[in-house]
């Protein structure tokens, strides 16, 4: 029996810190309003000339350098974001060229929003498992900022930029690696979380600049409701599906949007806050990066050892969701 393992982890934020007393200059908002709304204390914003691949490179490199292979060694590479450098082509060709893989790879994007990393992890994990690819670089990665409109401050404090990044190869050797994915979608949902403009269905045009269509918008309530009831539903089915009681999974990472959206998963799964991994306060919601970037931290600052059980879990636009299993 054989198994999908994550062979490295590796993510980049970019190096400018913005703080909420800093948004609180130009918006009508304090620090005080979104850390105790969303808990969220700063985020990173990525420089002008920065692009959603440049930021997936420098995450592919670090994961690539963990599972200690290079990008000649990889025939399939997808990138999930919501933020791509351009409608046309994929950031994954760019991020193809920036990095090396090779012409054989194969090259695409996902759109699953927030829940784009593990609806990536599962196509990965079947065509490995399948032998239809050999090694599989995945990524996550978000210029948030190009899409966000600093003016709607319903909005803009809650987005940043960053990427992360995940290398997956087969080994012959059963019970370890991915050990269950559970996704799913409700397009009954999705006018609560969209971009409305440059699209086909509203092409951009000086009005829709004008409106700032092109950026987030949100029903930030409906959001946060659906949110905590697909998270416990696929966290809980996963546990379900693998004999599984709370107490045996070592640590949640959840998709990073607001504390009391993940406070309120950790209460109603009854997993003490102490196995959930946190990183909002320093990233804001980096849509498809916020997990990967969460993996890395936790795994680079110990809190994943050999043999543990993770449980990532994920909602967003869509309204996607999806929960992952992992054995290490
Ligand atoms: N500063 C000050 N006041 C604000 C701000 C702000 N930044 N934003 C909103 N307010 C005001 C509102 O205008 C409202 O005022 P009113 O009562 O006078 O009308 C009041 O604060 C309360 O607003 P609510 O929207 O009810 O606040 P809520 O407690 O619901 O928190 C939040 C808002 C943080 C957005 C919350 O609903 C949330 O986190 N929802 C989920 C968001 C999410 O997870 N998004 C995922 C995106 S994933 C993706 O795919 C990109």
């Amino acid at each position: 029996m054989a198994s999908v393992i994550i062979a490295g982890v590796g993510s980049y934020a970019p190096p400018r810190i913005v703080t909420n007393e800093e948004l609180s200059k130009t918006v009508d908002t304090t620090d005080e309003w979104i850390r105790t709304r969303s808990g969220i204390r700063e985020r990173r914003i990525a420089a002008p000339d920065q692009t959603t691949s440049d930021m997936a490179v420098e995450a592919a490199k670090a994961a690539l350098t963990d599972a200690k292979l290079t990008a000649a060694d990889i025939d399939l590479l997808i990138i999930a974001t919501a933020s791509p450098d351009a409608p046309l082509p994929s950031t994954a060709c760019y991020v193809q060229h920036k990095l090396g893989v090779p012409a054989h790879a194969t090259c695409f994007d996902i759109a699953a929003a927030c829940s784009g990393f593990l609806y990536a992890l599962e196509i990965a994990y079947g065509q490995l498992l399948t032998n239809r690819y050999k090694r599989a670089l995945i990524i996550g990665s978000e210029k948030l900022s190009s899409v966000t409109d600093w003016t709607d401050r319903t909005t803009c404090v809650l987005f940043g930029d960053a990427a992360g990044a995940a290398v997956l190869h087969k080994v012959d050797q059963p019970g370890i690696g991915i050990l269950g994915s559970d996704l799913g979608a409700d397009g009954e949902f999705a006018d609560n979380l969209y971009i409305s403009a440059g699209g086909s269905k509203r092409p951009a045009d000086a009005q829709s600049v004008a409106e700032r269509a092109h950026c987030i918008r949100m029903n930030g309530r409906e959001v946060f409701k659906s949110a905590v009831r697909v998270m416990e539903t696929v966290a809980r089915e996963m546990m379900e599906q693998h004999h599984l009681t709370p107490d045996q999974i070592n640590l949640v990472i959840p998709h990073q949007a607001n504390i009391r959206i993940i406070e309120a998963l950790a209460a109603n799964l009854k997993v003490p806050m102490e196995r959930v991994y946190v990183n909002l306060d320093r990233y804001g919601n980096t849509s498809s990066a916020s997990i990967p970037l969460a993996l890395d931290e936790a795994r680079r600052s110990g809190r994943i050892k050999p043999g543990d059980l993770t449980l990532l879990v994920a909602f967003g636009a869509g309204l996607t969701y999806g929960s992952t299993l992992i054995r290490w």
